[in-house]
């Protein structure tokens, strides 16, 4: 008889026992969330699970494993990527660019496979995914390498990056799963995330990516995986590679087993019973494209047999048994009429090229985005330019190049401007980035923008003071800060257009309940560059009122999970500029009190407040936080008379000696550790 390799009285085997069904169980949401668009359980319940697995992996590195969803947060930063060499070359595809030349793929197909004209070729039909090609490989059922295509015979290892795709499974379920299983899968970028990628890049200041597969290829290829983390990248496999220990009879087959594995394929593949119906899948997709919630440059056509795809065999570089439709290209070629320039809501001002209008795909296109002043001195482009555009989904069009041959020599330079074109106000160029900015705080699109993010759902949530009363609230010119919407009176308000009694009492009302919002959302609302709701949320939480943090210094900033350089030193900018703080003492006094979070009340730690230094061996920042904000105590950020004790880990600093000058208890990890015990 065989023993049982556990024992559930081992502390170590529990464990182990929890890591698994924790490990099983976000999988398990993962697939729901990312694959099947059916989430079962909320995020702050993923939350919990999460972090609950990272800590018992922190406790036990036993236990830590290649295939936990922990590791899809991003490891360590790599110096480059090492080759990978791919078992089987990685072919490409032969083009087709309209229907005479799909119906010659079938011509060739029949006549190398000795059929009459008249017999039907079953086909798979599959939207061509225009992102990068990678190959996937899992060894008894576990994702152990990852790789690009690179010259198809040897890519790089991307694995570290490729297990941050949530809809991946790092470990296939269901049955039969094969020994070894090379799959290859399109990595891309859904049309959202590039939109979001991108506005993040220009409210930092730099170089925005020119389209969505771009943007795929410099996630994928980031040496640093937490970068990668935050792109959510997608992917859908269409193609094995070496597979033992799996009988693939065809490529319908390949999808049902993949799909069983939980593997992601596309949808919208379709079996074609003859050419003629994969025309049709060629035409329906053209139109649908401009729907779809990511690129497809064409659609692929391949035989669905892999007995047949063998007799057909490949050519050097492409199979014989699949071509690649291509689309139109979603390219025209106008002259640039004038270059306006565009302020924005963080003060970028932005080049934007009037365009002769030109129908690109069904759409007339009579702008394009120049992103900024280097990409315009890069590709030279000038007033009455010929140039060829390009429009990618519904992303706003862009100007690829220049035709310089058609210059007439009459056309000009257009030069970054030095006033605001909105407000006046000099302009800046901030070293590093290649935005040119407005500095002009009550520049009108600047200010418009601000007083609607304080009052947004998340922030502020003043509930009806939406655009159309923003807009008048500035036309009438009765604010000029966000401070002065707590003196708006009655009266004010009854100068609107369409204003009843209700309305305006209801609308004072929401703006006298926004005083009594949470701290986090009070420092969100402010729209300190870079500071987003969990940073406002972390540093709410860090600093317990909005005192500490406006006097915090960079140090203490930084030293802050989730919180680098560039932000800290953005909410040091914003604190440092008295009219921030002019604004913030005035809404103070009208009573605006933002209070921190409640804390459990009769919790072990009530009212005391924590200060963690140092390095800690057993818990991350966020998790001390959570343990003592569980007992209704409070972790901060600096040290004062008011901190009850301060956790020193190993080569803490100036807050160890500050506790030690102050006289303020200090406890060791493991003290703190016996004082949690206590509780247990
Ligand atoms: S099959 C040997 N299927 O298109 C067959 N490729 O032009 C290998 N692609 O390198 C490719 N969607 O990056 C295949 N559904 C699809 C695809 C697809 C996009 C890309 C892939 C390949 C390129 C060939």
């Amino acid at each position: 008889m065989q023993l049982s390799l556990l024992d559930v009285s081992n502390p170590e085997d529990t464990a182990r026992i929890r890591v698994d069904e924790l490990r099983r169980q976000l999988e398990h949401h993962n697939r729901l969330y990312y694959l099947l668009d059916a989430p079962a359980i909320s995020d702050a319940e993923y939350d919990a699970l999460f972090r609950e697995l990272q800590r018992l992996e922190a406790q036990s590195p036993g236990l830590v494993s290649s295939d936990s969803p922990t590791r899809r947060v991003g490891g360590a930063a790599l110096d480059k990527f090492s080759s990978v060499t791919h078992r089987l070359p990685m072919l490409s595809l032969e083009n087709a660019t309209n229907v005479d030349e799909i119906r010659e793929f079938d011509l060739r197909i029949k006549k190398n496979l000795g059929l009459s004209q008249e017999e039907s070729v079953s086909y798979v039909c599959e939207p061509k995914m225009d992102g990068l090609a990678v190959e996937l490989v899992y060894v008894d059922g576990t994702l152990t390498v990852a790789s690009t295509r690179g010259d198809g015979v040897s890519g790089e290892d991307v694995t570290e990056n490729i297990r941050t795709i949530r809809s991946l499974p790092l470990r296939l379920s269901g049955d039969r799963i094969p020994r070894l299983l090379e799959v290859r899968g399109e990595v891309f970028l859904s049309l959202e995330a590039f939109r979001k990628i991108n506005s993040e890049k220009e409210e930092d200041g730099v170089e925005p990516f020119v389209n969505p597969r771009n943007a795929a290829a410099g996630s994928l290829r980031q040496l640093d995986p937490r970068i990668t983390a935050r792109r959510p990248l997608s992917i859908y496999c269409y193609a094995p590679g070496v597979a033992e220990g799996a009988d693939f009879r065809s490529q319908q087959d390949f999808f049902e087993l993949l799909a069983g594995w939980g593997l992601p394929v596309n949808p919208l593949v379709r079996p074609a019973i003859g050419i003629e119906e994969a025309v049709t899948f060629y035409e329906e997709m053209q139109q649908q494209r401009e729907l779809l919630p990511y690129e497809i440059d064409g659609t692929v056509i391949k035989v669905d047999s892999f007995a047949i795809q063998r007799e057909l065999g490949a050519k050097s570089r492409s199979p014989r048994w699949a071509v690649a439709c291509k689309f139109p290209p979603r390219q025209a070629v106008t002259v640039v009429e004038d270059i306006l320039h565009s302020v924005g809501r963080t003060g970028v001002i932005t080049p934007v090229a009037l365009l002769r209008p030109v129908e690109i795909s069904g759409v007339t296109v009579s702008r394009a985005t120049l992103h900024n002043w280097d990409e315009i001195v890069l590709k030279d482009i000038r007033i009455g330019d010929t140039v060829v555009v390009e429009r990618a989904g519904d992303v706003i069009p862009a100007v690829v190049r220049v035709l310089t041959e058609k210059r007439s020599g009459t056309e000009q330079p257009s030069l970054p401007p030095e006033q605001c074109p909105q407000c006046g106000s000099a302009v800046v160029r901030i070293a590093d980035e290649v935005a040119v900015r407005c500095m002009g705080l009550a520049c009108p699109p600047q200010f418009r923008e601000s007083i609607m993010h304080f009052a947004s759902r998340n922030a502020m949530d003043i509930e009806g003071l939406g655009e159309k009363f923003i807009e008048q609230l500035l036309s009438l010119g009765l604010v000029s800060s966000v401070a002065d919407l707590y003196s708006l009176t009655r009266d004010d308000l009854m100068k609107f257009e369409r204003m009843g009694d209700k309305l305006a009492a209801n609308l004072l009302a929401a703006i006298e309940n926004s005083k009594q919002r949470d701290l986090g959302r009070f420092i969100f609302a402010l729209g300190i560059r870079h500071v987003g709701e969990r940073t406002a949320k972390s540093l709410a939480q860090a600093f317990g009122s909005l005192e500490n943090l406006v006097t915090a210094p960079f140090d203490e900033l930084v030293s802050i999970r989730d919180i680098g350089a560039t932000v800290a030193q953005s909410i040091r900018t914003f604190f440092d500029n008295q009219g921030n703080i002019a604004v913030i003492r005035r809404m103070r006094e009208s009573g605006v009190s933002p209070a921190v979070e409640q804390k459990k009340v009769g919790g072990r730690f009530t009212g005391k407040s924590f200060v963690f230094t140092g390095a800690l061996s057993r818990f991350t920042r966020d998790e001390v936080r959570i343990l003592v904000e569980n007992e209704g105590g409070n972790a901060v950020g600096s040290v004062s008379k008011k901190t009850d004790y301060v956790v020193a880990g190993e080569e803490a600093g100036s807050k160890l000696a500050k506790a030690r000058e102050l006289g303020v208890t200090v406890l060791t990890e493991e003290e703190f550790m016996e004082l949690l015990g206590q509780m247990e």
